[in-house]
Order: structure tokens, then C-alpha cells, then sequence
């Protein structure tokens, strides 16, 4: 088993160095549109991987119909009249909310660890034009050296792979990679509670709904239709 890229009809054997730590994975990327993308295990479905520009677009395009201020995501960060704050998004995975944030107009700060998803981010990385990109950094390691460092950062956001069992298994192939490839975030609650221990003053966790918390019982929760956010304020000042 090895990792295999497709560039240009030829396959090669991926020498990319952030790839070596799974090198013995059975994996495929292939080269479209000007960055990688990683190829489904069930046939004939779309490959995966992290269109940047257009989901800011798409972000865009929505803001101007809707209030941000409805947004769970942007009360649960603390986006209030022209505040932004900035985030440390310690679970980058592919980039959802990252660009979310960013679309708020925050700046966004974000590490991802497993190799496939950070050469996934990446790769679309070295093709984002949009103009929002630029109040992005993206580290490849563990969001826990993070904590150790936090100038200028209001708020850190946590949205781990970490199941029980009242979580509702989602359906989205997205959700998939991390089953398959990247598995449960098993040190969920030790980073949670040094991010508690650590973190600026505002940190938000995202859980499927019906979950239990992570920790002790939130300050706030903001509760949608399958996920919520769990809001905890810290008495520490930075
Ligand atoms: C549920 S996914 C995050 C999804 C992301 N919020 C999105 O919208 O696409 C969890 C991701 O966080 C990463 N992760 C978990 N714990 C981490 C940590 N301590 N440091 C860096 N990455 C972490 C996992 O490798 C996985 O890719």
C-alpha cells in the first residue's frame, strides 16, 4: 500500500514530505483544477477536497440576503456591531468553519494535524485568490503547541471528532475522511481542558446536538438543528 498522486495522467508515488508520517496508507490524490484532491473510496463519487474561493463566494453572496447577527456561529464567537474577533481554529479539518469565520470578517488562525487533511488544505491554499485569504494562517501540527501563544487571539474555537453515544452519525461524505482517515480525536477533553486552563477568554466547542458536553456545563449553548455551540467564559485575563 502507498500514497499515489495523479498529475497529468501519470500516477507516481507521493513524495510529498508532509504525507511520509501515512505513507503506508492506500490512498489516491489527483491534480484538478490547479490543486489536490483526494479520491473517494466508493466509486464514481466526487473527489474530496477544499474549494477556498468558492465557499467565500458562496459566504458572500449569503451575507448579503441575511443577517450575519442570525448566525449561530458568529453570536457563539461574540460578533457584535462592527467587533471582530480574532479566532484560533484548533480543528481545521477542511476548513468549514474556518472560512465561515473568515467570511464574518474575522481573522482566522488554524492548525490542522493529520497529514492528509493538512496537505488537502494545503494544496488549496497555494490556489486561493480571494481577497478574505489574507487574514488567514494555517499551521500543520497539534493546535495544543498553540495554546502556549496566543497574542492577539479573543476567541478559540474546538470541534473535535469526538463521539458518544448520543451522537447521530452524519451522512456527509466530508464526515467520512475523518472516520476513515483520521478517526475519533481520542485526547479530546485533555485539550479541551488546557484550552480551558490556557485560552483567551471566549472559548467555543461545537458538538452534534444531542452530545454531552465536553466538560463542565457551558456558560451558553446556541443550538441549531444537529450541531450546537457550547460557549465557555474564562475568569483568567490575558
Ligand atoms: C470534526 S473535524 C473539524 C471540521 C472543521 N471544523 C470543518 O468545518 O471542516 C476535526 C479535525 O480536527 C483535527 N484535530 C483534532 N484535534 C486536533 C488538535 N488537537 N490539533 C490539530 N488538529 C486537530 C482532526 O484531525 C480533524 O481533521
Amino acid at each position: 500500500m502507498a500514497i499515489k498522486l495523479i498529475r497529468d495522467g501519470v500516477t507516481q508515488v507521493a513524495a510529498e514530505p508532509i504525507l511520509e508520517p501515512v505513507a503506508h496508507l492506500d490512498l489516491v490524490f489527483e491534480w484538478i483544477d490547479g490543486q489536490y484532491w483526494l479520491h473517494s473510496d466508493i466509486p464514481r463519487e466526487r473527489p474530496i477536497g477544499i474549494e477556498i474561493d468558492r465557499e467565500l463566494r458562496r459566504h458572500e453572496e449569503f451575507f448579503k440576503r441575511s443577517s450575519l447577527q442570525k448566525e449561530l456561529l458568529a453570536k457563539a464567537i461574540g460578533v457584535k456591531g462592527p467587533a471582530r474577533p480574532t479566532v484560533l481554529d484548533l480543528t481545521a479539518g477542511l476548513l468549514g468553519d474556518s472560512l465561515l469565520l473568515l467570511s464574518f470578517g474575522c481573522a482566522v488562525r488554524a492548525c490542522e494535524r493529520n497529514p492528509v487533511v493538512a496537505f488537502l488544505i494545503q494544496s488549496a491554499l497555494a490556489r486561493a485568490q480571494h481577497p478574505k485569504i489574507k487574514n488567514f494562517e494555517f499551521t500543520f501540527g497539534d493546535g495544543e503547541t498553540n495554546l502556549e501563544s496566543l497574542n492577539n487571539i479573543d476567541v478559540i474555537y474546538f470541534d473535535p471528532m469526538f463521539e458518544d453515544a448520543n451522537s447521530k452519525t452524519a451522512p456527509r461524505k466530508e464526515m467520512r475522511i475523518f472516520r476513515n482517515v483520521v478517526g475519533p480525536d481520542q485526547d479530546a477533553q485533555e485539550i479541551f481542558r488546557k484550552a480551558r486552563k490556557l485560552g483567551p477568554k471566549r472559548l467555543v466547542v461545537k458538538r452534534p446536538r444531542h452530545s454531552v458536553d465536553l466538560g463542565e456545563e457551558p456558560a451558553l449553548q446556541f443550538i441549531g438543528k444537529s450541531t450546537r455551540y457550547d460557549v465557555y467564559f474564562s475568569k483568567q485575563i490575558h
